[in-house]
């Protein structure tokens, strides 16, 4: 079975590269010159654990080859859609499926043999049949040609590990040929009994963006408990052990902290209220932007703290923000909690320094600076704010930390730090979900001496 897979970022480059690590001949296809030159030197454009050794294992067995050139691709039996659908800004929830027509305008009239397509994309119910209709009309004397849909639930920074080892396949179909195909293609997965959950083609259009809206839910619901601990006096962890140690809750996706950031649960999830909005389902709109809401909610309140901290007036004062990206292990910044955070402080006037150890590419008009050490963006601060859990942050040695600060004071807005070492230390220490009403009393005549 000869398999195209069309569009190369982190979803469809590691989707080809796994395929190609099954023993499938794959032609991977990007419009991006430069990425595409990078891939097929074995080399992924992002950060993406052992993606590397897998494009170079794929290419050197012959089996994976990268091209801009689309032709190259037309007499594959199986072509995975794995282009980009951005969220438009004006309507914000929007997807914007430009990239999606122009590939499938693009590829019909080259198709010379029956096949299917199967999309991969991020899109709203409906899609696929939009999909097959417009094959029809592109190429009206083409082949047969049938559309699925397959969503991916890859986590930026595990997308090998998760395609290699999904916690299930979804396929949507409207014909059990395609489904057969389909299992095919999947074989070596199910032979590991990986679930294959098949279902039609809405649903299946529809599971991306409502899994991601049920873990931003999860996430917004802890941190909502997270601040009522704070008022009760609670403890916001041995609460989570609680509430995980019943498998009916579960444990995952319950760490509190800033909220979720990234470039897929914010989307998706305005997506959905997009989706709700529109059939008219008000109370159902309603409550995924209460989720919304709550998400930028902890980054409200960790600029009031901070704010709070250094004696109601950020103007001037020196901060030290450790962590850029928008999760541990991503140089991803996309609508990170912790450039969000930092852009507030700095555009209230304070001086904002900020460490992050892979986040390198950052906007020429960001209002804070990138250094390249986390000692450095804590030099002389009267502030630090850990924003990304990087292991390295809480490795380290707060002792040495505070003989480099003004005053050791610390927002552990991701909870990344050993809470217990860094007030032996003689630090201060703030943690969502713990303590913002047992903060030391003093605080404020600190902040202002
Ligand atoms: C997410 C989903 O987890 C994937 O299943 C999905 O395929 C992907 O989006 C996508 O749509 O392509 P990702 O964006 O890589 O993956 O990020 P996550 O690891 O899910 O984390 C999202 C955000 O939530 C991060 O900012 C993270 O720090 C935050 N988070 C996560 C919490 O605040 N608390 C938690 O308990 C878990």
């Amino acid at each position: 079975m000869r398999i195209s897979v069309l569009g190369t970022g982190y979803l469809g480059a590691t989707h080809a590269a796994c395929l190609a690590r099954e023993g499938y001949d794959v032609v991977a296809v990007d419009c991006d010159p430069r990425k595409v030159a990078s891939l097929a030197a074995g080399r992924a454009p992002f950060r993406e654990d052992g993606l590397d050794d897998l494009l170079r294992a794929g290419i050197d067995a012959g089996r994976l080859c990268f091209t801009t050139d689309l032709h190259e691709a037309a007499g594959a039996d199986v072509h995975f859609l794995c282009v980009g659908t951005p969220e438009t800004t004006d309507p914000p929830g929007r997807l914007d499926l430009s990239a999606l027509w122009g590939l499938v305008d693009d590829l019909a009239p080259l198709l010379r043999r029956p096949c299917l397509l199967v999309g991969r994309s991020t899109v709203p119910a409906g899609t696929a049949r939009e999909v097959r209709d417009r094959v029809q009309r592109s190429a009206p004397a083409g082949p047969e040609v049938s559309v699925a849909w397959n969503p991916e639930f890859l986590r930026e920074g595990h997308a090998v590990a998760d395609s290699v080892d999904p916690h299930r396949i979804v396929v949507g179909t409207e014909d059990a040929a395609d489904l057969v195909s389909l299992r095919e293609v999947y074989r070596p997965w199910l032979d590991r009994d990986v679930p294959f959950v098949t279902t039609d083609l809405a649903t299946a259009e529809l599971a991306k963006v409502s899994a991601n809206a049920m873990l931003a839910t999860r996430i917004s619901m802890v941190n909502v408990l997270a601040e009522l601990c704070e008022q009760a006096g609670a403890d916001v962890d041995g609460l989570v052990e609680v509430l995980g140690g019943d498998p009916r809750i579960g444990r995952d996706y319950l760490e509190p902290g800033l909220g979720f950031g990234g470039s897929c649960l914010p989307k998706d999830l305005r997506g959905l209220t997009a989706s709700a909005q529109d059939a008219g389902l008000a109370v159902a709109a309603d409550f995924l932007r209460q989720v919304d809401r709550v998400n930028d909610h902890q980054r409200s309140r960790t600029v009031a703290l901070a704010t709070d901290l250094l004696g109601g007036d950020v103007r001037g004062r020196r901060i030290a923000v450790l962590g850029a990206a928008f999760k541990a292990g991503s140089d991803d910044l996309r609508e990170s909690p912790a450039v969000d955070v930092a852009g507030r402080l700095a555009g209230a006037g304070a001086t904002v320094l900020v460490h992050d150890p892979a986040a390198h590419d950052v906007p020429s008009d960001r209002p804070w600076q990138l250094v390249a050490t986390a000692a450095e963006a804590c030099t002389d601060a009267e502030l630090v704010l850990v924003l990304t859990p990087w292991p390295e942050y809480a490795d380290l040695d707060p002792a040495r930390l505070r003989r480099r600060v003004r005053f050791p004071r610390v927002i552990d807005a991701r909870r990344a730090l050993d809470r217990e070492r860094w007030q032996q230390a003689g630090w201060q220490h703030w943690a969502p979900g713990v303590d913002a009403a047992t903060l030391p009393a003093d605080h404020r005549s600190v902040a202002t001496a």
